[in-house]
């Protein structure tokens, strides 16, 4: 089976292991940014997934070019199925996410702190009697601060932002008006594939002359949150849990087989392996209404991408 476990390559110079993507930063201002096939939960490596990088650059790559009107992004080429080449910028320590949703399960998530009562957070104040997965009046930014490292992020208001000088005034304005016009973009495309973009993290960085740009990686399964739009209306009204492009089944299966956050992970069935590729697989072709190319399984990934590569190597 082709898979992408870890792409370390000894030539490049200034590796850096993100959770999901190997690193490399080149003399000259340019990085290398390679799309594992890890699946990353619990602050820990869950699986391997075939397939899960290239989908992700993919699909970032069919957002980069739908959105490049809006915003100037990192992007300056792509060398590889599952690279993209950026200019590396410095990333600003604050995450732009954006909701148009009350949904969510994780600490940060809007339902979560609304089911325990909060009204007022992130600087926005929502009225009571919202339901689960019920429409925002508008979409809301929610910012958290970006843990480097590994850490965990912290939900911010737009005044802690400021006072704690995470961001100027002027660079918070312009990552507001982009991270909007970005995410009105997306809905819009997405709404035309039959999708709706419930939510979405952006992380911009600025280069040496300051000017702000987006970087990472743009409305990707990992980083967004889609719905079905079709049966969204009628599950809503039912109370029941809108259609998505679910991956989180691994993650169920395992935190019910041990404490995730510290206990050996068992082995994971290759079927629900297989299953979490087809999500990213069909994630990909319903956002993007393109095929995703096939690819042989004796692929030896690591091999092409050194081979795409080569011209890199100091
Ligand atoms: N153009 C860019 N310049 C510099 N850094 C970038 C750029 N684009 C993305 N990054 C950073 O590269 C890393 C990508 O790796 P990955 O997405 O696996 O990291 P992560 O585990 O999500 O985040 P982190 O390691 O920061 O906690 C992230 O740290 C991201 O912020
Ligand atoms: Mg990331």
């Amino acid at each position: 089976m082709h898979l992408l476990a870890e792409a370390f390559i000894a030539e490049l110079p200034h590796y850096y292991r993100g959770k999901v993507r190997d690193n490399y930063d080149l003399a000259d201002g340019r990085r290398i940014i390679i799309a594992s096939d890890r699946l990353s939960a619990f602050d820990r490596n869950l699986a391997v997934i075939p397939d899960k990088g290239r989908v992700l650059t993919q699909t970032a790559r069919y957002w980069f070019e739908k959105t490049a009107d809006i915003c100037p992004n990192h992007v300056l080429s792509y060398p590889d199925p599952n690279v993209v080449i950026g200019k590396r910028l410095d990333i600003l320590p604050v995450e732009i996410v954006v909701r148009a949703y009350l949904a969510g399960s994780t600490g940060t998530s809007l339902l979560t702190l609304y089911k325990k009562g909060a009204r007022h957070l992130y600087g926005l104040h929502l009225p009571d009697g919202l339901r689960d997965n019920e429409i925002l009046p508008h979409p809301v930014i929610t910012p958290t601060s970006k843990a480097f490292d590994g850490g965990h992020d912290e939900p911010l208001s737009p005044s802690d932002i400021l006072e704690s000088k995470l961001l100027t005034a002027a660079q918070w304005e312009t990552v507001s008006a982009y991270a909007l016009a970005l995410f009105a973009r997306g809905q819009a495309l997405a709404a035309e594939r039959g999708l709706i973009l419930v939510d979405t993290k952006y992380e911009f960085g600025v280069d040496e002359a300051g000017t702000i740009i987006l970087a990472d990686e743009i409305h990707t399964p990992d980083s967004s949150r889609y719905w079905i739009a079709g049966s969204y209306p009628a599950r809503f009204e039912q109370g029941q849990r809108p259609e998505s492009f679910d991956k989180d089944f691994v993650r169920a299966w395992v935190s019910e087989r041990c404490d995730p956050y510290h206990d050996e992970i068992p082995p994971i069935p290759a079927d629900l392996i297989e299953a979490t590729a087809g999500v990213y697989r069909h994630a990909f072709e319903s956002i993007t209404g393109m095929p995703l190319a096939p690819i042989s399984p004796d692929t030896d990934i690591l091999e092409r991408i050194r081979s795409n590569l080569a011209a890199y190597f100091p």
